[in-house]
């Protein structure tokens, strides 16, 4: 399954995100690549140092995406690619090849207003694909007090995105983890709340990912 962490908006939780995933799916047991699509190439760098038995690839230019993107797609589970910010052709080659778009925006209404710009090119490749990749919402970076509204339901429904039901919050910890070299449940106690939110969130948006849902057999094996 190639996941795609997409909106082109920079500084939304692409990244944070992306290498999360990755390193949940590996911890389930789950033969991942994490493919740092992004010119600044942050994610592989830190998702090598959180989980170091992770395979990690660089792949900015559009070409080599949609080429080898379903060569990586055959060789593990998942594929979990990390999107650029601004560069359409990237962005449009992993959705050409993507069979799910998981889109943070963090939670404001302008933000959400701004996902019909910043998902145009998911949209296209919707449209080409006949409906996929099927995309969600994630909301990033939510405060502690906020309450989703009707009007951003109502926005992620003109968008035909469905929101993901767990949030990300605003937390000092996630800034903190990449400096870490590690992610959010590798920090002791500061961590756990984030820990728990971003699993909860990991195991809504793939309840099939869950090392309990048919785990592989060498994780049961290891397991005994
Ligand atoms: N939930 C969060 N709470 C606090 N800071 C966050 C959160 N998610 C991301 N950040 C921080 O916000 C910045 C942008 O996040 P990043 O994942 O790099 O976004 P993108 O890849 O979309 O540019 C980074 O400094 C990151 O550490
Ligand atoms: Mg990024």
């Amino acid at each position: 399954m190639i996941i795609v962490i997409a909106n082109s908006k920079g500084g939304v939780g692409k990244s944070t995100l992306a290498v999360h995933l990755a390193a949940y799916l590996h911890e389930q047991g789950r033969s991942v690549t994490l493919a740092d699509c992004d010119t600044q190439q942050s994610s592989s760098e830190w998702a090598k140092e959180a989980v170091p038995g992770l395979k990690t690839v660089r792949l900015a230019d559009p070409d080599d995406i949609l080429d080898r993107i379903p060569i990586l797609g055959q060789q593990a589970d998942y594929v979990v690619a990390d999107g650029p910010g601004s560069n359409t052709e990237t962005s449009r080659a992993l959705l050409l090849r993507g069979d799910l778009a998981l889109v943070p925006c963090k939670a404001s209404m302008l933000e959400l207003r701004a996902l019909a710009q910043a998902t145009h090119v998911l949209r296209q490749a919707q449209d080409i694909r006949g409906g996929r990749p099927r995309a969600q919402i994630v909301l990033s970076m939510v405060g502690k007090h906020y309450r989703l509204t009707q009007d951003m339901k109502d926005a992620a429904t003109a968008l035909d995105m469905p929101l993901a039901t767990t949030a990300l919050t605003l937390r000092q910890i996630y800034a903190d983890a990449p400096g870490q070299g590690a992610v959010v449940w590798q920090l002791g106690a500061r961590g756990r709340e984030a820990a728990d939110e971003v699993r909860a969130l990991f195991r809504e948006v793939l309840p099939d990912a869950a090392a309990s849902a048919s785990a592989p057999a060498e994780v049961a094996e290891t397991a005994r």
